[in-house]
């Protein structure tokens, strides 16, 4: 018998084409258990949220793709860049498109199983930011994974020159953390 796939949604909060956090997503699709498949979703073409916009159009396109790839996901996974001890507006703003119209927010981020992990240059880690996210998550219904947090750091060492994490301690910092989320999205879908 085949296992049956697990398909996560991945998005990063950057829209730079080196983007540390970006390469952290590349990372943990690599990094997933056999059997779990993680999408990754781009923040590219997503327009600056205008009510006067969603009015007279609605939603624009590439945030209707990107609704739908997420919401035919059985887990969301969030790669969060830091900015001013705060979530990028670049990121938050995708996010605010995805939760409109509100009549369709519980089927995109209803009890969705979702995590969340960054990394920055500094010694921080994206705490801040992971904590400006929580209230965030919680105002779309998210199930949010109560799992061990990952913080990282030291961005501009962490990745070789083809963009995989090159310190063995943290690959395995980064695989427990997609292995735990993979498990908990399991266990949400009813197979764990
Ligand atoms: C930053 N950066 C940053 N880093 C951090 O750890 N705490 C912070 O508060 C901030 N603030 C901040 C503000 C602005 C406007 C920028 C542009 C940057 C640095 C940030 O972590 C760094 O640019 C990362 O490389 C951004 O993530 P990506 O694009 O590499 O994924």
């Amino acid at each position: 018998m085949t296992t049956p796939t697990l398909h996560i949604a991945g998005i990063a909060g950057s829209l730079r084409t080196g983007s540390y956090n970006g390469q952290l997503l590349a990372e943990l699709a690599r990094l997933a258990p056999a059997g779990v498949e993680i999408e990754v979703l781009s923040l590219r073409g997503v327009p600056l949220y205008d009510g006067d916009e969603e009015a007279a159009h609605g939603v624009p396109e590439a945030v209707t793709r990107l609704k739908d790839r997420v919401a035919a996901a059985d887990g969301l996974l969030l790669v969060t860049p830091e900015y001013n001890s705060g979530m990028p507006g670049v990121f938050k703003n995708a996010i605010d498109w995805m939760s409109r119209p509100a009549s369709d927010l519980a089927r995109v981020f209803g009890n969705k199983p979702t995590a969340l992990t960054g990394i920055t240059p500094g010694q921080g880690g994206t705490i801040a930011s992971q904590t400006a996210w929580a209230p965030v998550q919680r105002a779309l219904g998210m199930l949010v994974w109560p799992g061990p947090r990952l913080f990282l750091s030291g961005a501009g060492k962490a990745f070789d020159g083809d963009g995989k994490l090159a310190d063995e301690a943290t690959r395995k910092r980064v695989g427990d953390f997609i292995a735990g989320f993979a498990g908990f999205v399991a266990r949400m879908r009813g197979e764990g």
